[in-house]
């Protein structure tokens, strides 16, 4: 088994980059943000507590998000690993990933850490925006809030998973086929 988590700020790269990487190594791929908005479509109880906090760019309490994975780990015995994207987003969510993990005897093998400078970040959420739907990308305000609180929140992930040296640094910047040839030659190395 094998478990990778993509990290970086809003628009790095981690969708995108996540949907390469599950096609050629056949992980399960692990989306807070994707498995949110499919709560929100569905008008369900959580969908619509989690809305209030994703439209205005905070995140939704790690309880919520801790139990959505931990279902999600359950319903997925015989994945061959996971491909954690947007999750973990605070320490509190990565030790309790950490325990998740430890209770079905592996471990986060590697965290890929994606930077993209700011300018390029704020382009492409525009960018985005003009087709995504997403609540959080339509409005310049939020999308600036979503970068503060990734700098506050869970720019700290990364020192926690540095400490045990599972954080590899790549360049987000460029071509989509670049930056994913530049993540299998990571997870090769460490596989
Ligand atoms: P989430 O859905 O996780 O969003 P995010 O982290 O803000 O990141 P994005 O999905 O916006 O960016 P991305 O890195 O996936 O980039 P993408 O590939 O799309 O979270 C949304 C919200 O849900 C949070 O704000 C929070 O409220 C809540 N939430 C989610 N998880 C949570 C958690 N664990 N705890 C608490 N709350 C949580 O690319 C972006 C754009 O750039 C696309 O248009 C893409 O086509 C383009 N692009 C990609 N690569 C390139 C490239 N190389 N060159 C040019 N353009 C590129
Ligand atoms: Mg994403």
């Amino acid at each position: 088994m094998f478990n990778l988590i993509l990290f970086g700020p809003p628009g790095s790269g981690k969708g995108t980059q996540s949907e390469k990487l599950i096609e050629k190594y056949g992980w399960k791929h692990l989306s807070t943000g994707d498995l949110l908005r499919q709560e929100m479509k569905t008008e369900t109880k959580l969908g619509r507590e989690a809305k209030e906090f994703i439209q205005n760019g905070q995140l939704v309490p790690d309880s919520v998000v801790i139990g959505m994975i931990e279902s999600a780990l359950e319903a997925n015995p015989n994945a061959k690993g996971f491909l954690f994207d947007g999750f973990p987003r605070t320490v509190a969510q990565a030790e309790a990933l950490d325990r998740l993990l430890e209770q079905k005897q592996t471990a986060i093998h590697s965290v890929l850490f994606l930077h993209v400078n700011q300018d390029e970040l704020i382009h492409r959420l525009i960018g985005r925006a003009k087709t995504s739907g997403r609540l959080d990308d339509a409005d310049p305000e939020i999308q600036r809030r979503r970068q503060e609180v990734y700098r506050n929140e869970t720019l700290p992930v990364a020192e926690y998973y540095q400490r045990y040296g599972k954080v590899e640094h790549v360049k987000g910047e460029g071509a989509v086929e670049d930056i994913f040839q530049l993540l299998c030659t990571e997870i090769d190395q460490k596989q």
